[in-house]
């Protein structure tokens, strides 16, 4: 688990400073996929892993920025900050910078050291965390303090405008904005949220299938390239439905014909799901665990049938999940083609539900993937 003391005894020992350090959290998506860039909705909840960033200010105009996990420095110029990517680990912490920079601030030099335990690859947002941690620290050190919504759309732009992933915003406004014990509704329309508990009874079983994920991968962009060809379709007819999120199921009935096969089922999915994602918030509020855990089956079987987002191992993962002692529910979480899924499980029942998963899971797959107990930690916030 990240620990602060040592974050600050590496950036010491690195840079002779002593750093201001924050947290920015990885998430896991309760139900809600690829519904945020159709303007739509997800429940996500922030885990408990996290990327920690410790800054401190320089006074030789360089930026220098040190990653833990890669073992790795990189040294830019602030007066001459990169404007574009270069395929690099630095590209995310440099991303926040440079969109910093676009806003008008001038950025000084400063050390930045970053270490995370957002397990990487995983589909569960270790660039968000990157992203927001680095955002914190780094307008802490500009005296400039933005609200949390305000920090995710900044982020979200970097990774769109300078890292070149075309990610919604589900990601970086959990990270800065979760809550702890709860999921958040966000509509991504006008980033306008509901808190809904989570049990104290109930734990987040993620399982990682141990095949690599990646929103920069071409799988994602072309799925959201078909959702918005969907789009289009309806909006020859229905000039009002700017996002699929103003779409239903009857205007598929309508003009479904128009439309590539791959874009009516992509469509199908992101339609149904957002009605999902709304029912299973309301089951969430009233503590039905039951419709809930039927919403997410649904939403797993849409995500791997009509959006094609699943993969063997994540189905398989899902399928073994069933009829073990406690679930709630179980579906493939995040951006798809690989990562992890999440599983609501009976937490008196966890220790038992992740050892016969992760048995089912090598004996099947011939992979022995990670499993993780986890419970919905706080957005990002400073250490010290
Ligand atoms: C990734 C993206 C998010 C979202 C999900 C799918 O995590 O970063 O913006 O689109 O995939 O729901």
């Amino acid at each position: 688990m990240h620990d602060v003391s040592v974050l600050r005894s590496l950036h010491r020992d690195r840079f002779q400073a002593e750093p201001v350090v924050f947290a920015a959290p990885g998430r896991v998506n309760l139900i809600g996929e690829h519904t945020d860039y159709a303007e739509g909705f997800v429940m996500p909840a922030a885990i408990d892993f996290a990327t920690l960033a410790g800054i401190s200010p320089r006074t030789d105009g360089k930026i220098v920025i040190y990653s833990e996990n890669f073992g790795e420095d990189r040294i830019f110029t602030a007066g001459a900050l990169p404007d574009k990517a270069s395929q690099h680990w630095s590209d995310y912490p440099m991303g926040v910078v440079a969109i910093l920079a676009g806003e008008g601030h001038a950025i000084p030099g400063f050390s930045l050291s970053l270490w995370g335990d957002v397990p990487l690859g995983s589909g569960l947002s270790s660039s968000a965390a990157v992203e927001v941690a680095t955002a914190l620290a780094v307008t802490s050190l500009l005296g400039a303090a933005y609200p949390g919504p305000v920090v995710a759309r900044l982020c979200q732009r970097a990774e769109n405008e300078f890292v070149g992933a075309n990610c919604g915003i589900m990601d970086q406004f959990i990270s800065a904005n979760g809550a702890e014990d709860h999921a958040l509704l966000l509509d991504c329309r006008d980033l306008s949220y509901k808190l809904a508990p989570i049990p104290s009874s109930v734990a987040l079983v993620i399982a990682n299938t141990m095949v690599k994920h990646s929103v920069a991968g071409g799988e994602y962009t072309s799925r959201r390239a078909q959702v918005e060809e969907a789009c289009a379709v309806i909006a020859r007819h229905r000039p009002e439905v700017r996002f699929l999120r103003d779409a239903t199921v009857n205007d598929l009935a309508q003009w479904g014909a128009e439309m590539s096969p791959n874009a009516l089922k992509r469509a199908r999915h992101v339609i149904t799901e957002n009605l999902r994602t709304v029912a299973a918030a309301d089951a969430l509020i009233r503590h039905d665990l039951v419709e809930l855990g039927r919403l997410m089956a649904e939403a797993h079987w849409s995500y791997s049938r009509d959006f094609e987002a699943s993969c063997v191992e994540a189905d398989a993962m899902v399928v073994l999940a069933q009829d073990l002692p406690g679930l709630i529910g179980a579906r493939l979480t995040g951006g798809g083609f690989g990562g992890c899924t999440i599983n609501l499980v009976e937490r008196s029942q966890a220790a038992e539900f992740t050892e016969q998963l992760g048995a089912r899971y090598a004996s099947e797959i011939g992979i022995v993937p990670q499993i993780l107990v986890c419970h919905a930690s706080g957005g990002a916030r400073r250490l010290g």
